[in-house]
């Protein structure tokens, strides 16, 4: 049996834990006001759908804080969430009105700007012809692209760049006064002064269908994408996480247009149409003294043995030449060092 004193330490610690969550309840962010973290804060709030897929439903607080989206209601996206236990929600449409003033037109903000840039890019429903087109369920969506994962901790091992300095947050501090006002509105502007995402990211992103063989098959695409550019020095740079590089948004949106505004190759008003791209590659920041003819450099390279004879033949005489001189000196290590560790080893002759 457990003594009176252990009894009520534990009635205590359990007040007092109620009374954290409670606190805890009423004080977060404005943006909960339907309590709905009261229940979702909790990490092992989880089922097994009707499918078998492992749902979690778990949200993390601190991460969605730090997100776009926190000063959102839950239910300005869950517009259909009315009572608990839950009917099956609808999909979050990503053009409600959410109750946020943009304070410049004085309108509730919507995404629906975005959905114009999008239906008249590449990506858009209808070709630019006017006639729909065939396969439109291949067709990236918002949610194909920003597929935040939900505020889960998975994000803590993502990269996400600070703002440009946060060191300079002290110049507002001398006319502003609340640290929370100034650190909102220099993190609003300056996280849009650069990219979220790094260009593996990015690349990532779109690999999802460009590198799908039977999508580009079923669009006339004539390569996977993402695969060619990770073959090109660009893609490898990408790889090793240089945030210098181009990506693909860097070559195929328009300076100071939306990234939603991609065109096909085929359109003369798309950047990457063949006598507009030379302009891609002599940007200031990249090749400025580069010759038009730079941009007849095959960007989108598969280095196959169709495609690229002679690179292929390159790739297979270095790494031959890597394999072939490396494997043969570790040999040689091994032996040295089995000799050093051992130096009395032998085979079982006679002495
Ligand atoms: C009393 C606890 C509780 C509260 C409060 C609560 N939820 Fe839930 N929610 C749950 C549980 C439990 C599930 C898992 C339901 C299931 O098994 O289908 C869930 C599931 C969900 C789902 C996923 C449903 C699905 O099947 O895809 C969403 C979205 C959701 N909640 C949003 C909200 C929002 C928004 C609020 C605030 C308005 C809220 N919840 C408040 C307990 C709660
Ligand atoms: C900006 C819009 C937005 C806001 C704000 C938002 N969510 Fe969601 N939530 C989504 C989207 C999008 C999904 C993915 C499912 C879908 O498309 O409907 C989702 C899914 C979920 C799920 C289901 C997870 C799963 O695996 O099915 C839960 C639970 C959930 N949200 C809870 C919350 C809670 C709690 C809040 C407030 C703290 C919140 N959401 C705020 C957009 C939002
Ligand atoms: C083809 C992929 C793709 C689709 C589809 C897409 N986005 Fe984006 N979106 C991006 C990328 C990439 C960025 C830039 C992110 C970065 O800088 O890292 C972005 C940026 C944004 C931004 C930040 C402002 C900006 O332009 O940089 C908003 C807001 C946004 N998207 C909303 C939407 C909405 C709403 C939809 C649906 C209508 C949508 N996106 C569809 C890829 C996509
Ligand atoms: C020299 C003083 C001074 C400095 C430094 C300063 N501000 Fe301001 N700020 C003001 C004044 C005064 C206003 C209101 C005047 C106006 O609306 O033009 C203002 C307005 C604003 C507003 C608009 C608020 C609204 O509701 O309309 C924002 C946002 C803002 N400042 C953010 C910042 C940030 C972020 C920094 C630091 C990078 C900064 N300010 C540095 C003096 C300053
Ligand atoms: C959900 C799938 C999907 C995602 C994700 C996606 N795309 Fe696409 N993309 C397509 C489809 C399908 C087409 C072909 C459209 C057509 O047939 O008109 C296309 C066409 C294009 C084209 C035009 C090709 C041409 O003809 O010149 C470009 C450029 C492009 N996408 C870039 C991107 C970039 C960059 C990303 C990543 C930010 C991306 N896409 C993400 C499905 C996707
Ligand atoms: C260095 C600039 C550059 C980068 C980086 C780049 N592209 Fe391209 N891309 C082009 C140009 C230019 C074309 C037009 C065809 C050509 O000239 O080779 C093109 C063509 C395409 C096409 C159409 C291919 C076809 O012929 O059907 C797709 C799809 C595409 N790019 C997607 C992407 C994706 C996805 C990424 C990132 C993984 C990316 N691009 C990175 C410049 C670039």
């Amino acid at each position: 049996m457990l003594t009176y004193q252990t009894r009520r330490s534990i009635l205590l610690l359990f007040l007092l834990l109620f009374g954290m969550a409670f606190v805890s309840a009423a004080n977060s962010e404005s943006a909960d006001v339907g309590n709905c973290l009261l229940c979702h804060k909790y990490p092992g709030l989880s089922r097994v759908d009707e499918e078998g897929r492992f749902r979690l439903f778990y949200v993390n607080e601190d991460i969605f804080d730090k997100s776009v989206h926190t000063r959102v209601k839950c239910e300005d996206c869950h517009t259909d969430i009315k009572k608990i236990p839950h009917d099956t929600p609808k999909k979050v449409d990503c053009f409600v009105q959410c109750h946020i003033v943009e304070p410049s037109s004085e309108q509730k903000f919507s995404h629906k700007e975005v959905a114009k840039f999008l239906a008249a890019s590449v990506h858009g429903e209808v070709a630019k012809q006017g006639n729909p087109k065939k396969h439109p369920e291949d067709l990236p969506s918002c949610k194909d692209c920003h597929d935040n994962p939900l505020y889960r901790p998975l994000s803590f091992f993502k990269r996400v760049r600070p703002g440009i300095s946060e060191t300079a947050m002290g110049r507002c501090r001398v006319c502003h006064k609340k640290d929370d006002f100034i650190f909102r509105f220099y993190n609003h502007v300056t996280t849009r002064l650069h990219k979220i995402r790094n260009p593996k990211n990015i690349a990532e992103v779109c690999a999802r269908c460009h590198d799908d063989p039977e999508l580009v098959k079923r669009h006339d695409l004539s390569t996977r994408a993402a695969y060619s550019y990770g073959e090109t020095f660009h893609g490898k740079a990408a790889h090793f996480l240089d945030e210098r590089i181009p990506d693909c948004l860097d070559c195929h949106v328009k300076r100071g247009e939306s990234v939603h505004q991609m065109l096909s190759h085929n359109d003369p008003q798309s950047i990457t149409y063949k006598t507009n791209k030379a302009k891609i590659c002599a940007n200031i920041e990249c090749h400025p003294k580069a010759s038009p003819k730079l941009a007849d450099y095959k960007i989108h390279a598969e280095f196959n043995f169709e495609q690229g004879t002679a690179q292929y033949y390159f790739k297979i005489f270095f790494i031959a030449l890597t394999g072939g001189v490396l494997l043969p000196m570790m040999g040689i290590m091994f032996l040295d060092v089995l000799r050093r560790l051992l130096p009395n080893a032998g085979l079982n002759r006679k002495k």
